[in-house]
C-alpha cells in the first residue's frame, strides 16, 4: 500500500464567518496541523487543496474539492487518506490508525468514529418532536481512508452532494468499515470552537 493524503481547505467558511483554513491554533495554521498530522502518520505526500500556500483551486462543495485533489494524485498512490483541514487536532497515531486498517486490504473505505454522548432530538422550527435513538449510531471523523480506484469510481458514479467522502462510497455499495476515533479530533465550525481547540491544545 502506498497511501497519499489529501487535506480540503477551500471551504467559505459560512458557518464561521470567514474562510477557516488560514487560521492560526498555536501559531500554526489549521491547514498546516491537518498536512503534518498525515505526514507525520505515513503519508508518501500531500496534496493541499485550498487559498493557503501551496494548495491547488479547490471546488464549490467538499466533494469538488476532493475531487481536485484526487486528480492530482500522484500516479503511484493506492490508497489515499482525506482529511479536513478544519480538524487540525487530529493524531499521527489516528492516521496511522486508519492506514493500518485499510492495509489489511478487504475494505474500500475506512473511517474514525466516535460515540454519541449527548440525547438527540429531531426539530421543527423551535418544536422538539422526537427524541432519536442513539442505538446504532455513531459521529464520524476525518481522516478517512479509500482505495484509490474505489474512491475514483464512487465519484464518478453521481454527482449529488455528501458531507464525507464515505458517503460516496455507501451509495456506490462500496464497503465501509470504522476505527476508533479521536474525542479531541473535533471540527471548527464555530467561532467558539476555536477557543476550545486552543484549550486541548494546551
Ligand atoms: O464547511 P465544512 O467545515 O463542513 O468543511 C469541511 C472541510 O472541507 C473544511 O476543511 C473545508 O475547507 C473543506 N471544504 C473544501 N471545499 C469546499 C467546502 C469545504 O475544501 N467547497
Amino acid at each position: 500500500m502506498i497511501f497519499y493524503g489529501i487535506v480540503v481547505a477551500a471551504g467559505r467558511g459560512e458557518r464561521f464567518g470567514e474562510p477557516k483554513a488560514g487560521l492560526m491554533l498555536g501559531g500554526v495554521p489549521l491547514w498546516k496541523r491537518a498536512v503534518d498530522a498525515l505526514a507525520e502518520g505515513g503519508a508518501y505526500g500531500v496534496v493541499l487543496v485550498g487559498s493557503v500556500p501551496g494548495g491547488i483551486p479547490g471546488g464549490a462543495r467538499r466533494r469538488d474539492s476532493v475531487a481536485a485533489g484526487l486528480a492530482a494524485l500522484p500516479h503511484d498512490a493506492t490508497h489515499v487518506l482525506v482529511h479536513d483541514a478544519a480538524r487540525p487536532l487530529a493524531s499521527a497515531a489516528l492516521v496511522r490508525r486508519v492506514a493500518s486498517r485499510l492495509a489489511e486490504g478487504d475494505v474500500d473505505a475506512v473511517t474514525p468514529a466516535i460515540s454519541i454522548g449527548d440525547t438527540l432530538k429531531r426539530i421543527a422550527g423551535e418544536r422538539v418532536v422526537e427524541t432519536v435513538s442513539r442505538e446504532g449510531l455513531v459521529s464520524v471523523q476525518t481522516p478517512q481512508g479509500f482505495s484509490v480506484v474505489a474512491l475514483r469510481s464512487a465519484h464518478a458514479a453521481d454527482d449529488d452532494d455528501a458531507t464525507d467522502d464515505a458517503q460516496l462510497i455507501e451509495r456506490d455499495g462500496g464497503s465501509v468499515v470504522f476505527v476508533n476515533g479521536e474525542s479531541g479530533n473535533m471540527k471548527i465550525t464555530h467561532p467558539d470552537d476555536l477557543a476550545v481547540a486552543e484549550a486541548l491544545l494546551r
